[in-house]
């Protein structure tokens, strides 16, 4: 099928790419022409895995164009807006970009369009477009319009949207749906070539949900918010965990074997970041409170995260006493490991809290440095996590990047001026790391059981 893709953003370049993968001819628009430029010309204007590879082999294969927003409207049959929703001062998601693409495709388009929403958007922005449409178009044009909202993680998109567990549309016609469908199949029957598995893993079909558009955007800000609350959950834990000698490790493994609690993202630390959770929570709050509902719930969500800025600061205060003129190592500084993207980055709120401090930062990030030194220039950008590390008086691990578990710790404490690790997502093995001299300060009481003997000594 002819589609266009309108954004190319991290959602909307992996939905163009992954679309052109499994088959159909996409046409995708950017408005920003500096990115345009960088696209054409191969470039990636981000890191995400596997995705280079999937956009060169498409468009090798003629199946996946560049090129503006305008050129796009008239390319596909069906089109997917991927443009930004980014949070406004109040936390309302701004919608302005998306009512820009409506005008111009009320504007433009002649024959049949599939309009679909695949931008988070909050619950009733389809019969908003919808309406919208209706005051501009042309009479040339006739439509649906369907939310389909996205699932992808940033580091493992290609992978989430070539396996999904699960494909959502909201939709108010059948033509709609049997549209989608289609476009859908290769996914759904899983007859893809897979760009990640040279033999994919063996996996269940995805189920093909299909709903009203109010419900499917409502499925999509609830889903980030339950795992934002999920995350705050485990970290209150945590907090517990510490003051009353439990070990964090252990009490998740305990909670997450419930099935119907499940084990994933029950990982406590520094909190959640990103172009996400933070906005779609907020989003979520403003849109609750808009119909009459207030989602008290949330708020305490968002400030827990946002309290775990603070606990980590005071961890490395309480080691370091007076911060002015140590030398501080960081490692990591993405909002989470195999992306680039530093928006929201506890690592970074973390940094300029230590700067204020009088601190030095010497910091490593396998992908992330570029972007973070745009956001804080003055810190010591380093080669390696060796680099890094020399002459510090802490080693602070903020995202928990693969490679940080492979470090040789015996080089590593020969350059430290103090063998001290201060691991913000608990990543690395506490006996690894203490076997080779270094003090292991943990979250949520994973040294737990010296705290315990503590505890039962003063006892
Ligand atoms: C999230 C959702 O997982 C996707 O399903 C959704 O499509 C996407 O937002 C979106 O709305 O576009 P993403 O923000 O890329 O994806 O990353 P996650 O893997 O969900 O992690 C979010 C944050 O939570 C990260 O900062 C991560 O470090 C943190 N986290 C995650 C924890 O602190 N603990 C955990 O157990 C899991």
């Amino acid at each position: 099928m002819k589609i266009s893709v309108i954004g190319a953003g991290y959602v909307g370049l992996t939905t163009a790419a992954c679309l052109a993968q499994i088959g159909h001819d996409v046409f995708c628009g950017e408005s920003d022409i500096e990115k345009l430029h960088t696209l054409q010309a191969g470039v990636m204007p981000f890191f995400e895995p596997h995705l280079e590879d999937v956009i060169a082999d498409s468009r090798k294969s003629g199946r996946l164009t560049f090129g503006s927003t305008e050129e796009a409207i008239e390319w596909g049959q069906a089109i997917f807006i991927c443009v930004g929703t980014p949070p406004l001062g109040n936390g309302d998601a701004d919608l302005s970009a998306i009512e820009v693409v409506a005008r111009m495709i009320a504007k433009r388009a002649v024959g049949y369009r599939l309009i679909v929403e695949k931008s988070t958007v909050p619950v009733q922005t389809g019969a908003q477009l919808r309406k919208h449409l209706a005051v501009h178009r042309t009479q040339k044009l006739d439509y649906d319009v369907a939310s389909n909202p996205e699932f992808l993680r940033e580091g493992t998109s290609v992978e989430d949207f070539l396996h999904p567990d699960r494909i959502v549309v909201g939709v108010e016609s059948q033509r709609a749906t049997d549209l989608l469908r289609e476009i859908y199949l290769p996914v759904i029957d899983q007859k893809i070539v897979c760009p990640i598995h040279s033999e994919c893993p063996q996996r269940k079909a995805p189920r093909f949900l299909v709903t009203d558009t109010n419900s499917s955007e409502l499925i999509k800000h609830a889903s980030n918010s339950f795992l934002a609350m999920k995350i705050s959950f485990i970290n209150m834990v945590s907090d517990l965990c510490e003051a009353a000698g439990a070990d964090i490790s252990k009490v998740a493994e305990g909670i997450g074997l419930d099935p119907r609690i499940g084990s994933s993202f029950l990982q406590p630390g520094i909190g959640f970041g990103g172009f996400c959770f933070p906005k779609d929570l907020q989003a979520f709050v403003r849109i609750a409170e808009k119909f009459g509902c207030d989602f008290a719930l949330l708020k305490e969500v968002e400030r827990i995260n946002q309290s775990r800025v603070d606990l980590l600061v005071e961890k490395i205060k309480k080691e370091l006493w007076v911060l002015r003129n140590k030398k501080i190592c960081v490692w990591g500084l993405a909002f989470k490991p195999n992306t680039d993207d530093v928006r929201f980055a506890p690592a970074l709120s973390i940094i300029r809290r230590l700067l204020a401090e009088g601190a030095h930062i010497q910091a490593y990030d396998p992908e992330a440095m570029d972007k973070a030194r745009k956001e804080i220039p003055e810190v010591a950008y380093c080669q390696d996590v060796y680099e890094a590390a020399r002459g510090a008086e802490a080693i602070v691990l903020l995202t928990e990047w693969e490679e940080f578990r492979k470090v040789d710790w015996t080089h590593l404490s020969t350059v430290v001026e103090r063998a001290l690790i201060i691991d913000g997502r608990n990543t690395l093995s506490r006996d690894d790391v203490t076997t080779h001299g270094f003090q292991y300060v943990g979250i949520g009481g994973v040294s737990g059981a010296p705290q315990m003997s503590a505890i039962l000594a003063n006892g």
